[in-house]
């Protein structure tokens, strides 16, 4: 006995000496896969800059008129999707309405009656868009998974930051964010112009990208794919895309393998669009629980005030 005794409890010791690493590696590794998100939570205060300082020359011009459009009706966003925008909009529509009543901008929040039922909802924006060119210098698109989470940067100011002049007759007409995957669709501004019309006409006729999957429509890649055969003249007079996405349209970082892979892999994009406290809007894009986020983040702005 006394014999086999002596191993056992070499074994019993390695076991142990085993288990107390697992005990102190486990917290440890659950620390460092929530420090990605800490760190990109507070992007702004470790130096990152989406907007620049608050410019001298920017003047407002009152005679310009800016609306935001977005969509507002439940129904419109289709009951069986998978991304349920069940419960956003009403909270998202709130958000929005506050932001543009501060600063004297229309809001144009589509009814369900607006969505053309022949394409997934999100197309609509397109029809919508172009319905509504016509009565206001500058639209801002606002796809309904977007809150304001700073409400005193007003429009003009973005604007101004991208362009450099805030001279409207000589204004590019789109204004356009870049994630992994190129523009975004979600979150853009398109100006009153011939060539807008153009624009949205020629887009509305992609017909060959639309598609009726739980996560894609197509408008998205529609629009990318436009984009990408514009000649640089054209690029050059139309077409702004921001420095910084997290300008006007941030994503909120959260850990998956696909973030985790596009955090390695392409650093200074995630930088760019990571949500961070202060940015001015935040889009939940490719995020399954809209809802949830939407309370969430709503209730962080709210203790923040
Ligand atoms: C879009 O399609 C319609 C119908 O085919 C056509 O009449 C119109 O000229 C097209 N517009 C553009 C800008 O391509």
């Amino acid at each position: 006995m006394a014999e086999r005794s002596r191993p056992r409890r070499a074994v019993d010791h390695r076991h142990r000496l085993r288990l107390r690493r697992l005990l102190v590696l486990l917290p440890l590794a659950l620390l460092l896969s929530q420090l990605p998100a800490l760190l990109l939570r507070r992007a702004n205060s470790l130096g990152r800059r989406c907007l620049p300082g608050a410019p001298d020359r920017l003047v407002r011009d009152p005679r310009l008129s800016l609306a935001i459009v977005t969509l507002a009706d439940e129904g419109a966003s289709g009951s069986r999707a998978r991304r349920s925008f069940r419960g956003v909009l009403a909270a998202t529509a709130r958000n929005k309405r506050a932001y543009a009543a501060a600063h004297g901008y229309r809001l144009v929040a589509l009814p369900a009656s607006a969505v053309d039922p022949r394409r997934p909802p999100s197309w609509s924006k397109v029809l919508a868009l172009r319905a509504h060119l016509r009565r206001h210098h500058w639209l801002f698109w606002n796809d309904a998974d977007t809150l304001v989470t700073n409400p005193e940067i007003p429009l003009e100011r973005i604007l101004f930051s991208v362009i450099g002049h805030s001279d409207f007759d000589d204004s590019p007409d789109l204004v356009l964010t870049e994630d992994f995957g190129g523009v975004n669709a979600g979150v853009f501004f398109i100006r009153r112009s011939k060539w807008s019309e153009r624009f949205l006409d020629t887009w509305w006729n992609q017909t060959s990208f639309v598609q009726f999957s739980s996560t894609k429509s197509g408008d998205n890649a529609a629009l990318k794919h436009l984009i990408d055969h514009l000649s640089a003249e054209e690029m050059q007079a139309h077409v702004r895309i921001a420095k910084m996405q997290c300008l006007f349209n941030s994503y909120p970082w959260v850990l998956t393998w696909k973030s985790a892979h596009r955090l390695i892999f392409h650093l200074p994009t995630t930088w760019k669009g990571a949500y961070s406290d202060g940015d001015f809007m935040i889009h939940f894009a490719g995020l399954d629980d809209k809802k949830g986020w939407t309370n969430k983040i709503v209730g962080d702005i709210e203790t923040l005030r």
